[in-house]
């Protein structure tokens, strides 16, 4: 079968190789024909061979699929072929707090193979079912809109009412923007590009509040006079470095940074004094479980959020893909189809 593989030396040495079919399923598992898969800010970072420890072997990449079950093991009764899904990206942490070693489930990573091949054998209680989502869209719901899940419900704590602030347009940030919107709450966003500002408004809605931290490198005052001097009740802080000493000063008293990335390095200096004068909490998010994921595909179903597919690349196509990832000229998810 075609599976797209990295040596872990960049993004122009990945390629599709010929890589072993995965087999029948033993007991507990499903085998999952895939229909699409999304892109992550993770996987440049996989393509480099800057995440964790490479595979010595060139290895297939790539933690977000949707696809369609063909077979199921002995003892899965959760699912029937035939059945469409998506998975989690930590395979093995089911629902609760994410247990140590469940780090060593994380797909396409560090080691650890990933999603990006024609077929793949995955553990069944990792894979969640949904109807009413395209193959694409649903592909870009594992890290990205988990993630995103995670930052405003699980551990936001946003309300109806509320405001939430999204650093950047990339796929956590948008889809952040989109949860907060569909559960009653204002969404400000910050972007580099006048340009992206314009088409945020016009794809996720007009209420959406942009700046430009580019235009405006003091945007955390901005957000305070955005709201009547009060702040943000949360930031998803998906930029680090510099960023999160502006976002602790963007929040309300009380208020939450949900700690999620590091696009501008994982190292902060940040006063002391900003955290315990408004007693601002903040919160380290490393994804969710497969229970969390199974809660955020019922809610976006059960809404008008569809994911924000800025393009989509046939599966050949793997290397234009992760190139315009890293251009930084999307908003929302890039995406990778296979050929009906
Ligand atoms: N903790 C977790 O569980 C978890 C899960 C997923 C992702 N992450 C992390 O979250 C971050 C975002 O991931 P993603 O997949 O959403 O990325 P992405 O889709 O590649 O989005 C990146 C976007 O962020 C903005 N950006 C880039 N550098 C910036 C900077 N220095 N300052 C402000 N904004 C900047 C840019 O948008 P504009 O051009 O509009 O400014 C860029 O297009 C990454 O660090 C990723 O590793 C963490």
């Amino acid at each position: 079968m075609k599976a797209a593989v990295s040596d872990a030396r960049g993004i122009e040495t990945l390629k599709i190789s010929n890589a072993e079919e995965p087999g029948d399923p033993g007991p507990g598992m499903a085998l999952v024909r895939t229909r699409a898969f999304s892109l992550n800010f993770r996987d440049l970072m996989v393509a480099e061979g800057k995440y964790g420890k490479p595979a010595e072997q060139p290895q297939v990449i790539g933690s977000d699929m949707a696809g369609e079950v063909i077979a199921v093991g002995d003892g899965v009764l959760s699912l029937e072929p035939g059945d469409r899904v998506l998975n989690a990206p930590i395979t093995s942490w089911l629902a609760g707090t994410m247990r140590p070693e469940d780090f060593g489930s994380f797909l396409g990573g560090n080691g650890v193979p990933g999603v990006f091949a024609e077929k793949v054998l995955l553990p069944a209680e990792a894979l969640v079912r949904f109807d009413k989502l395209s193959f694409a869209q649903a592909a870009t719901l594992p890290i990205a809109g988990l993630t995103a899940w995670a930052a405003v419900v699980t551990h936001g704590g946003l309300r109806p009412g509320g405001t939430a602030l999204c650093l950047g347009t990339g796929g956590v940030s948008v889809f952040a923007a989109q949860i907060a919107r569909g559960m009653g709450a204002r969404a400000i966003m910050t972007t580099s590009s006048t340009e992206k500002a314009a088409r945020i408004r016009q794809v996720i809605g007009e209420d959406v509040q942009v700046l430009n931290y580019r235009q405006n490198p003091d945007w955390h005052e901005e957000v305070r006079e955005m709201t009547g001097g009060r702040g943000v009740d949360l930031v998803v802080e998906t930029v680090g470095g510099d960023s999160l000493g502006k976002s602790v000063q963007a929040v309300c008293h009380r208020g939450t940074v949900s700690l999620v990335g590091v696009l501008a390095g994982a190292d902060s200096q940040v006063s002391v004094r900003h955290f315990l004068m408004r007693q601002v909490q903040v919160k380290g998010i490393f994804m969710e479980s497969a229970s969390e994921l199974r809660q955020f595909v019922r809610f976006v179903e059960s809404s008008a959020l569809r994911p924000l597919i800025d393009k989509e690349f046939r599966f050949d196509r793997v290397k234009d893909a992760y190139r315009h990832l890293q251009s930084a000229k999307h908003i929302g998810k890039v995406v990778m189809t296979m050929a009906e």
